[in-house]
C-alpha cells in the first residue's frame, strides 16, 4: 500500500472558495442512488480563481456543469479522491454535479447506507465525500435544501434537515419530500433518512412560547420503547434553557433510531440519528445503566445544537471544542437529573480506566491533536472525556456564574462561525477578565500530569503548608513538557471532621485573602502553575487532615503523603462526598498493589481487617445514598491497577481482586444478605434516583455474594432471576449465576436467550456477558458465539458486545498462550474489510503491548505485525497498528 498521508494542524489554510447555497437532490433506488447537487460558489479572495478541488470517494461521476454548461474533459480532472476544476470562472458561479452511489453495498456505515432496509447517513467526520463531490471540511458552511424521492411503499418516510417545505406523489409509485434548512451548516451535519418508520410525537413549548414538534422515529414495533427517550429530550431542552439560556431554534426536532451505527449517535441539524441501543428502552428489556446512558446521549446530541452546530469547528483538530464542551454539558445535565456525586464518580472512573491508559500509551495525543492520518481515529476518550475535564476546570476556576458569562460571550462572538479552541479560551478569559496563565497547555500537551503533595503542620506558628510538585510524562513526539495550570480544590478538616474556616493563604511569600464577601470559606481552589510550589495557610489552630483535589478538580494523577489513618478519617468524615469515595479508592488501590506484590512473591494473601471494617461501616450507614454506597464498596477495576504497575500482570491482578472480593463477601455475608433482602423491588419500575440507587446496591451485594460459590447463594440468585420484573435485576442475577462455571450457568444462559431472542438489544447483553467472563479458557466460548446465528460481524453493536467485551476481560484477552491475541488479530483483519472504523477501534486493545511481560509482548507484537502485513489494509487500522508498533 502507499504510505498514508499524515495531516498537520500547523498546515491549516483557509479555503480558496466558499459555498453559499447547496441544493441537493436524491433519487433513491435499489441498484443505485443518483445524487445531484447545485452549489453557489464564490472565491475567498475577490477576483481570484485558483483551481477548485473537491473531495470525493467511491463516487461515480456522471456530469459536471459550471454556470449551466457541461464541462469538457480537459477542464476537470477526477482521481480516486478528488475532482479538480482547473480554471473556474472569476466571481460567483454555479456548480452542478451528478454522481451515482451504491448505498446497498456500503458496509462502512459512512456516507449514505442502508440499515434494516432503511436509508440513513453518517457524515461526520468525512463521510459527505462518499455522497457527492464537495469541499468536505467543517469551515465550509452553507444553506442547504434537499429533495428526496423514492418508492412510496418501500420508503414512506423521507426526512432531511430543517423544515419540510413540500411533499407529494410522483409517477411510477414514487413520492418526494423537499426539505430546507434555514441555518448555515458544514456538510458533516447533513442527514437523510428514508424508510418504513413511525414516530412518537410530542410538543415542547420553548420559554419564549414557540411550539416545537418532537418526533422519535423507529420501526412500528419499537415505538412503545421510545417513551424514555422522549422524556429525556424534553428534559434536555428545558435544562439548556434553564442553565444556559439556550433555546431550540427550529419548529421541528427529529430523532431516528437505527440498528447499525458505528458510534453512539450523531447531532445532524434537527435530524439526530442514533444507535438504537441509545433510544429504545423498556423496564423489561433495558437496565438502569441503559436508561442513564439514553438520558445522557439524548442530552448530548441535543446540546450540540448550540455547541457544535450553531458554533462549529474550524477544522477537525478542534474536535474537542464541540465534544469536550458537549460532554461536559451532558455530564452536568445528568448530574442535575440524578445524584451529582455518583455521576462524578462514574465519570472519573471512566477517565481513569480508559483515558489514563491512552494518555500513557503509543496513541497518547493532546486534547487537540497535532496530526492525524484518519480523523475517525481521534474520536477518543482524550478528546471527549479529558476535553470535558478541561472545560470543567474553567468552571472550577470561575464558578458557575463566571462560566455562564464566558459561554454567553462565546455565543455572542461566534454564532454561525467555525472556530478554534483558542476562541473558546478567549471568550472565557475576556468575559471574566481572568488571568489563565498557561492554561492553553491543556490543549496541546499530551500525558497525564503527576502531581505530588507533601504537607506539614507547624504547631507553634499555627501554619499548615502544602508543597506541590508536578511532572508531565513524555509522550510520543513530546519528550519534554512545560508545567501545567492545575486548579486544586481543597478543604482542611479539624479533628471533629468538620471543615475549618479559611481566610487567607501565603503564596510566593505573599498573603492573599480567600474570603468570600468577607466571610471565611470552607473550601478553596489553589492555582498550581509551577514545577514546584508552596502554599501556607496561617491561623490553623490544630493539625488538620487536608482533603485535596475535591470533586476531582483536575485530570491528574495525584499522590499525597496522607497516612492510612488520614484516609480512613476522610472516608468517614469528608464533607466532599467525592473525596470520601476517593479516600476509599486510594486505600483499596494501595492494598491491591501490595497484595499483587505478595502474590507475585508467592506469599499467602491476607486482607487488612481495617479495610473490611471500613467497608462494613459504609455498607451499614443508613444515612448514605445507596448508590454512593454501591460505588464506595466497589473495588477499583483490574485495568486501573495494572495501569499503576511497572510491568502489568493480569494474572496477579485478577487473582488478587478475586481473592479480595471473595474475602469481603465471606466476612460481610450477613450484611450482604440483608442488603439484598431489604432492597428488593416492591413496586413497578421507575427511573429515578432513589429506585436506581436501591437496585444498584442490591446488585452489588448480589455480585459479592456470587463469589462465594455456595449452594444457598445459588438458590438466592435463581430466585432473584426468576422473580425479577425488570432487566436491571434480572440481568444482575444472571451475571451472578454466570460467575461460576457449571450446569446451572449453562441452563440459565440458555433460558435467558430463549426468552429474549426476538430482541436484538437484549441478545447483545447476552453476548457481552459471556464475552467478558473470567471463566478460564473463555476464548473458545467466544469463538463459538462468533458463529451463533444471532451474531453478525457487520453490526457494530454485535462487535462491541462480543469482541469488545472479550478484550475487557484481562485474564482471557491476555491469556499467556496468546489465544486471546490471536482471536483479536483474526477479527481485526476480517472486520477491516467490512468497516475500517469499527476495526481500528478494536486494534487499540493491542496498543499497550509494551506494558506486559516479554512472552506477552512477543505474542501481541506478532499479531500487530500480522495485521500490518495484511493486503488492502485500511488507513484507519494502519494508523493505530503502525503507531502501536513505533
Ligand atoms: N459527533 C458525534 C457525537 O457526539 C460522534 C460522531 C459520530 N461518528 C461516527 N462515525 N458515527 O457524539
Ligand atoms: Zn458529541
Amino acid at each position: 500500500m502507499d504510505i498514508p498521508k499524515e495531516i498537520f494542524l500547523k498546515d491549516y489554510k483557509l479555503p480558496d472558495y466558499y459555498f453559499d447555497t447547496v441544493d441537493l437532490k436524491f433519487s433513491l433506488g435499489e441498484e443505485k442512488t443518483i445524487v445531484s447537487s447545485k452549489i453557489t460558489v464564490f472565491p475567498r479572495v475577490e477576483g481570484s480563481s485558483p483551481p477548485l478541488v473537491l473531495d470525493g470517494h467511491d463516487l461515480k461521476l456522471i456530469s459536471v456543469k459550471v454556470n449551466s454548461e457541461e464541462l469538457k474533459d480537459k477542464d476537470f480532472h477526477v482521481d480516486s479522491r478528488h475532482l479538480t476544476i482547473s480554471s473556474p470562472p472569476t466571481g460567483t458561479f454555479s456548480l452542478e454535479i451528478v454522481t451515482e452511489i451504491y448505498p446497498q453495498k456500503n458496509t462502512s456505515l459512512e456516507g449514505l447506507y442502508k440499515s434494516s432496509g432503511n436509508f440513513c447517513t453518517q457524515c461526520e467526520a468525512e463521510g459527505f465525500r462518499k455522497i457527492t463531490f464537495y469541499q468536505d471540511r467543517p469551515d465550509i458552511m452553507a444553506k442547504y435544501s434537499c429533495w428526496v424521492e423514492g418508492d412510496k411503499s418501500l420508503y414512506p418516510v423521507l426526512l432531511s434537515n430543517g423544515n419540510l417545505i413540500e411533499q407529494g406523489d410522483l409517477e411510477g409509485g414514487k413520492h418526494f419530500a423537499l426539505w430546507e434548512d434555514p441555518f448555515k451548516k458544514p456538510c458533516y451535519l447533513f442527514a437523510l433518512v428514508a424508510g418504513q418508520l413511525e414516530s412518537r410525537d410530542d410538543i415542547f413549548v420553548t420559554r419564549s412560547g414557540r411550539k416545537v414538534s418532537l418526533r422519535i422515529w423507529t420501526p412500528a414495533q419499537d415505538l412503545p420503547k421510545t417513551a424514555h427517550a422522549m422524556f429525556a429530550l424534553k428534559a434536555a431542552m428545558k435544562w439548556d434553557e434553564d442553565v444556559f439560556g439556550l433555546e431550540y431554534d427550529l419548529d421541528l426536532f427529529n430523532i431516528v433510531a437505527v440498528p447499525d451505527f458505528d458510534m453512539g449517535a450523531m447531532e445532524n441539524k434537527s435530524l439526530n440519528i442514533f444507535n438504537s441501543k441509545l433510544v429504545l428502552a423498556s423496564p423489561e428489556t433495558a437496565s438502569d445503566a441503559d436508561y442513564a446512558a439514553i438520558l445522557g446521549v439524548i442530552g448530548h446530541e441535543y446540546f450540540h445544537n448550540w455547541t457544535g452546530n450553531r458554533v462549529t469547528c474550524r477544522d477537525w483538530f478542534q474536535l474537542s471544542l464541540k465534544e469536550g464542551l458537549t460532554v461536559f454539558r451532558d455530564q452536568e445535565f445528568s448530574s442535575d437529573m440524578g445524584s451529582r456525586t455518583v455521576k462524578r464518580i462514574a465519570d472519573v472512573s471512566r477517565l481513569r480506566n480508559y483515558q489514563f491508559p491512552q494518555d500513557a500509551g503509543p496513541m497518547a495525543h493532546p486534547v487537540r491533536p497535532h496530526s492525524y492520518i484518519k480523523m475517525d481515529n481521534f474520536y477518543t476518550v482524550t478528546v471527549y472525556e479529558k476535553g470535558a475535564e478541561v472545560v470543567r476546570m474553567y468552571k472550577t476556576l470561575m464558578g458557575s456564574q463566571g462560566f455562564r458569562k464566558g459561554m454567553n460571550l462565546y455565543f455572542k462572538r461566534h454564532d454561525g462561525q467555525a472556530v478554534t479552541c483558542e476562541d473558546f479560551f478567549a471568550a472565557m478569559r475576556d468575559a471574566n477578565d481572568a488571568d489563565f496563565a498557561n492554561f492553553l497547555q491543556w490543549y496541546s500537551q499530551a500525558g497525564t500530569p503527576l502531581v505530588k503533595v507533601t504537607s506539614s503542620y507547624n504547631a507553634e506558628a499555627r501554619t499548615f503548608s502544602l508543597k506541590f510538585s508536578q511532572e508531565v510524562p513524555p509522550t510520543p513526539g513530546q519528550p519534554v513538557k512545560e508545567p501545567m495550570f492545575i486548579p486544586v480544590a481543597l478543604g482542611l478538616l479539624d479533628s471533629a471532621g468538620k471543615d475549618m474556616p479559611l481566610f487567607s493563604v501565603y503564596h510566593d511569600g505573599i498573603l492573599k485573602s480567600i474570603t468570600s464577601n468577607n466571610q471565611p470559606v470552607y473550601s478553596t481552589v489553589l492555582r498550581v502553575t509551577k514545577k514546584e510550589e508552596e502554599f501556607v495557610f496561617p491561623n490553623i489552630i490544630e493539625q488538620p487532615v487536608p482533603s485535596i483535589l475535591r470533586g476531582y478538580s483536575a485530570p491528574i494523577r495525584f499522590e499525597s503523603d496522607l497516612s492510612e489513618s488520614d484516609l480512613f478519617f476522610l472516608l468517614a468524615h469528608d464533607s466532599d462526598e467525592f473525596n470520601r469515595w476517593e479516600a476509599g479508592q486510594i486505600l483499596a488501590r494501595k492494598l491491591m498493589l501490595s497484595l499483587v506484590a505478595d502474590f507475585q512473591q508467592k506469599k499467602p494473601l491476607a486482607l487488612n481487617p481495617k479495610f473490611v471494617h471500613g467497608l462494613r461501616s459504609i455498607l451499614c450507614d443508613s444515612s448514605l445514598d445507596k448508590e454512593f454506597i454501591a460505588k464506595a464498596i466497589t473495588l477499583p477495576g483490574e485495568g486501573e491497577i495494572m495501569d499503576m504497575m511497572e510491568v502489568a500482570d493480569p494474572d496477579a491482578v485478577h487473582a488478587v481482586r478475586s481473592f479480595m472480593r471473595k474475602q469481603i463477601a465471606a466476612e460481610l455475608k450477613a450484611e450482604f444478605l440483608t442488603t439484598v433482602e431489604n432492597n428488593r423491588s416492591s413496586e413497578e419500575y421507575v427511573f429515578n434516583h432513589p429506585n436506581m440507587a436501591r437496585r444498584a446496591l442490591k446488585n452489588v451485594a448480589l455480585a459479592y455474594l456470587a463469589s462465594l460459590e455456595d449452594e444457598e447463594i445459588t438458590k438466592l440468585e435463581l430466585h432473584e432471576y426468576r422473580t425479577a420484573t425488570n432487566m436491571t435485576e434480572q440481568f444482575a442475577a444472571l451475571a451472578a449465576i454466570a460467575h461460576n462455571p457449571g450446569k446451572m450457568r449453562d441452563e440459565v444462559l440458555a433460558d435467558f436467550y430463549n426468552k429474549w431472542q426476538h430482541d436484538f438489544l437484549v441478545v447483545n447483553k447476552w453476548f457481552a456477558l459471556q464475552a467478558m467472563s473470567d471463566i478460564p479458557g473463555n476464548v473458545e466460548n467466544v469463538r463459538n458465539l462468533f458463529n451463533h446465528p444471532a451474531f453478525d460481524l457487520r453490526n457494530p453493536n454485535n462487535v462491541y458486545s462480543l469482541i469488545g467485551g472479550f478484550c475487557g476481560s484481562p485474564v482471557n484477552f491476555h491469556a499467556k498462550d496468546g489465544s486471546g491475541y490471536q482471536f483479536l488479530g483474526e477479527m481485526v483483519v476480517q472486520l477491516d474489510k467490512i468497516n475500517p472504523r469499527v476495526a481500528s477501534r478494536r486494534v487499540s486493545a493491542f496498543s499497550r503491548w509494551r506494558r506486559y511481560d516479554e512472552t506477552r509482548q512477543t505474542l501481541a507484537k506478532a499479531q500487530l505485525e500480522m495485521i500490518m502485513s495484511t493486503n488492502g489494509l485500511s488507513e484507519n487500522v494502519f494508523e493505530i497498528a503502525s503507531k502501536s508498533l513505533a
